[in-house]
């Protein structure tokens, strides 16, 4: 991503999130009030706009990203939930960009820390005044990511205390060294009983220019090219490589049948969602 410059692919998904409050209501998954604010002020214009926004996620190719990111948001909640409803008390969010889930949730009793690139971050905390988070700023990319551990524990955060991690809308922007180096930093600071979920693109996707469309185009003209995917089938050896085991990975085709039973949405077989958990040194 451009080193100076907020996330433009943070600041569409938190619109994707403001708009999504226009779908019709067995739609709406994951209704995020504090999208608006934090996407461009443009786009908040138009979520603020009730039969425009409406039109946009009913009629227009826009639905199906709403959709998507409904889908992944809503999943990656629920395993916030559930890891909560375990006793788990620690949540890093890696990537973080507009994600309001450290207020949206509501979960008092657990310590959010959010780490992103130093642009977007500043942005973010910029616009969010107080917040319950933690920041730690980090270029996955250029910053050594063995010291993200004690980076975190200076916020507080415990290495013999079970950790959330959340992934999301992160790894097709990172190059493979990068995903490694994030892996294991994550597997550094994660106690047992700690848990991965992130979304990828299968690699044949990330490979295909037919497949990928003119979405390539988009997110590289914002300056974040995607560049890296996992194959499903070898996802769990590589996750196992690093200290995880995979637990479950659902496509997002499988996750609407779930989550959208009457409203099929058909597509996006090859974009995925996975939750690891971490095996014992
Ligand atoms: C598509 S956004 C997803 C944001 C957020 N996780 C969400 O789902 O709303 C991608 C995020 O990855 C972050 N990112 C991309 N490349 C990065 C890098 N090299 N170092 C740190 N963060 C990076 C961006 O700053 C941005 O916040």
């Amino acid at each position: 991503m451009r080193a100076h410059d907020a996330s433009w692919t943070a600041r569409w998904v938190a619109w994707m999130r403001a708009l999504a409050a226009h779908l019709p209501d067995d739609e709406r998954l994951a209704i995020d009030p504090f999208a608006a604010d934090l996407t461009w002020p443009g786009a908040a214009r138009v979520a603020a706009r009730p039969r425009l926004a409406s039109a946009l996620v009913r009629f227009t190719p826009l639905r199906y990203n709403v959709l998507s990111l409904q889908l992944r948001t809503r999943a990656i909640d629920d395993a916030v939930r559930a890891f909560v409803a375990r006793g788990g008390r620690q949540i890093v969010i890696l990537g973080a960009g507009f994600d309001a889930r450290a207020t949206r949730l509501g979960l008092d009793d657990a310590r959010f820390f959010e780490i992103d690139h130093p642009a977007t971050q500043a942005a973010k905390r910029a616009r969010v005044g107080a917040s319950p988070a933690r920041f730690v700023a980090w270029d996955f990319e250029r910053d050594a990511l063995d010291r993200l551990p004690a980076a975190l524990a200076v916020e507080g955060h415990e290495t013999n205390t079970p950790t959330l991690t959340i992934w999301e809308g992160v790894t097709m922007y990172l190059s493979r060294e990068a995903l490694d180096a994030s892996a294991r930093a994550i597997r550094a600071y994660s106690a047992p009983g700690s848990d991965l979920v992130f979304n990828y693109f299968d690699e044949a996707r990330v490979r295909s220019p037919r497949r990928m469309g003119g979405e390539q185009l988009v997110v590289s003209l914002m300056g974040e090219p995607f560049r890296s995917g996992f194959a499903p089938d070898a996802l769990g050896g590589w996750l196992r490589e690093r200290g995880f085991e995979l637990v479950r990975d659902r496509s997002y085709a499988e996750l609407a049948r779930e989550l959208l039973p009457r409203r099929r949405h058909g597509g996006h077989a090859d974009r995925r969602l996975a939750l690891a958990t971490v095996l014992a040194a």
